[in-house]
């Protein structure tokens, strides 16, 4: 029998020092960092600034609020929650971003090499922003179709870019009742690239046909959530991720605004 080698192993991209480095520049990089063209898309610079700001523009949150980052990656999002709420959770199944993200709560700050041109590099540093109160912020590993049971509830709950990076989306959307509070809020952000490298076709949320005919995502996760969650409205959140100075991966989030029953 062929014993399975590690190369045979199927490899968790978002472990990799290339995912490491390209998401630290994606949350942490300032533009001239990022985007060396006058004429490129600087629209779809600091998006995991603007999933916070876009999902709570026209939510009025409760004093001490608790707020959940789900998929957090190496934790900007989970930064910028806490200029607004007490307390923060983030949550990520990619230990090496969890570990990159407690560091720069820690430190407020973590050194990496940001990649140019074949093997030429620039040695860049991320920053949190002096202003926010990292204390408030505490990151875990862990999956989000299978959630620690003592959580807790929280008042904001936000899920940037993961549902169409896991295998069982519906697992995860079926915690989210028993996560966000009565009147709290839920913003999912997808760009809805679904590949069955990640998620099998039987368990995308939408993008296919189905018995009743086309369904988009947008209509999945509404016959998903709508039994506890009243949609309260989307926006277009465009994103710019670096590869190296001469690619970019330019991509439209759908953003989705959810109110808890
Ligand atoms: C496309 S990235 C988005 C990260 C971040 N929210 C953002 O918007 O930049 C997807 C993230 O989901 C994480 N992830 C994948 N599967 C997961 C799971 N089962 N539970 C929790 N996080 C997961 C990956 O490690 C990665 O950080």
């Amino acid at each position: 029998m062929k014993h399975k080698e590690a190369r045979d192993l199927p490899v968790n991209i978002y472990e990799t020092d290339k995912l490491l480095a390209e998401y630290l520049l994606f949350h942490y990089g300032s533009a001239d960092e990022i985007l060396p063209y006058e004429f490129g898309p600087g629209g779809a610079l600091d998006f995991a600034v603007r999933c916070v700001s876009a999902g709570l523009e026209t939510f009025k949150l409760p004093a001490g609020a608790r707020a959940l980052d789900l998929g957090c990656a190496v934790g900007r999002s989970s930064f910028e929650l806490a200029r607004r709420c007490s307390s923060v959770v983030g949550i990520d199944f990619s230990h090496r971003f969890i570990e990159a993200a407690q560091r720069l709560r820690d430190h407020g700050q973590l050194s990496y090499s940001r990649l140019d041109e074949g093997a030429l590099c620039t040695e860049l540093i991320a920053h949190v922003p002096a202003e926010i109160d990292r204390s408030r912020v505490t990151f875990e590993p862990g999956d989000a179709m299978n959630l620690r049971p003592d959580l807790g509830e929280f008042d904001v709950v936000l899920m940037a870019n993961l549902i169409d990076r896991l295998s069982e989306p519906s697992r995860c959307l079926e915690r989210l009742a028993s996560l966000v509070k009565p009147g709290g809020r839920l913003v999912i952000t997808s760009p809805y690239t679904w590949l069955e490298e990640f998620t099998p076709r039987e368990n995308w949320l939408g993008g296919q046909e189905s018995e009743g005919g086309a369904i988009t995502t947008l209509q999945g996760l509404t016959r998903s959530l709508e039994p506890n969650f009243i949609f309260e409205g989307a926006t277009d959140l465009p994103f710019l991720i670096r590869e190296h100075s001469r690619k970019f991966q330019w991509s439209v989030a759908q953003a989705t605004f959810w109110s808890r029953r």
